[in-house]
């Protein structure tokens, strides 16, 4: 009783996995593709069979009625996206569709659970480099079972940041993030980087690899399970404005400490975007 969420844990890893081995299995034979939000916001048959598949296997083991789920292509089909206080999980099947349409190498299967509001516990398969990332509230972060933590660094000069650039190609706002980016550049780090998928790039950030990923237009699905795992890994969330980050909001800083996060923040342009939860 001590405990009571172990199991639900456990049994995200086992569902990431076989999600992960549908993915590489149905990227071996031709991808059909559709768009949704815009021409560049691309979802395929895979997305949608996976997430039946982990919503499927959730409900199977857990009872319908007392979980609540949040997943990408429910929620694209007309399902709420609002977090309560029941155990709630929040699923991006496939995180990196565009890598995965493309043969992008970076494609996550990334599932969260919340309960109170409260992020429980976060699994990212990174399944064509089979890379499992899991992290429990308090508990650590681990990568294929080994621990992970962020980098040290302090000195923004010493850094890699990654953005990147969504699916949104209003001008404006492609305006804003590639003037960030430059002033970022410019600072200097040492690089800019992103992977094509938020879930890989949350866990980047927890293994040290680079210091920070931020993005605005992020959804809830992309980057719970991440938070966790950057969060146990060492690291921090904040707002791009500094404040605390908030699930919902679409914006997110994610960083190896407050020092990169702040000073990344002070280049941020911010652009507004509409809340996950808006009614
Ligand atoms: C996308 C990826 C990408 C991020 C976009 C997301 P999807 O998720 O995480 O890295 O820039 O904002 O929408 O659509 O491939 O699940």
């Amino acid at each position: 009783a001590d405990d009571p969420w172990q199991r639900a844990y456990d049994f995200a890893v086992q569902v990431a996995r076989k999600a992960g081995a549908e993915i590489r299995k149905a990227g071996e034979s031709e991808i059909r593709v559709m768009t949704k939000s815009s021409t560049v916001d691309l979802v395929t048959k895979t997305d949608e069979r996976v997430e039946k598949i982990i919503i499927g296997s959730l409900k199977e083991e857990f009872g319908e009625g007392t979980h609540c789920f949040i997943g990408e292509e429910s929620v694209a089909k007309g399902e709420p996206c609002i977090l309560t206080d029941k155990p709630t999980w929040i699923i991006d099947p496939v995180d990196g569709t565009t890598n995965f349409v493309h043969g992008f190498p970076f494609v996550a299967v990334s599932i969260a659970f919340a309960v109170n509001k409260e992020l429980e516990f976060g699994v990212i398969y990174s399944c064509l480099e089979d890379k499992m990332y899991k992290a429990r509230k308090g508990k650590g972060a681990f990568c294929d079972e080994e621990p992970i933590q962020v980098s040290d660094v302090k000195d923004i000069n010493k850094s890699i940041i990654i953005s990147e650039h969504g699916t949104d190609r209003t001008k404006e706002k492609v305006t804003k993030i590639f003037s960030t980016m430059q002033k970022i550049l410019c600072i200097p780090v040492h690089g800019l980087r992103g992977s094509g998928t938020a879930a890989t790039n949350m866990c980047l950030v927890a293994t040290g690899a680079v210091e920070a990923f931020f993005e605005i237009g992020i959804h809830c699905w992309d980057i719970a399970a991440g938070a966790v795992i950057v969060k146990e890994a060492g690291g921090i969330l904040l707002d791009v404005d500094g404040g605390p980050f908030d699930l919902m909001s679409r914006r997110m800083v994610s960083a190896n400490n407050d020092v990169i996060a702040n000073r990344i923040i002070k280049e941020i342009e911010i652009f507004p975007a509409v809340r996950d939860d808006a009614p």
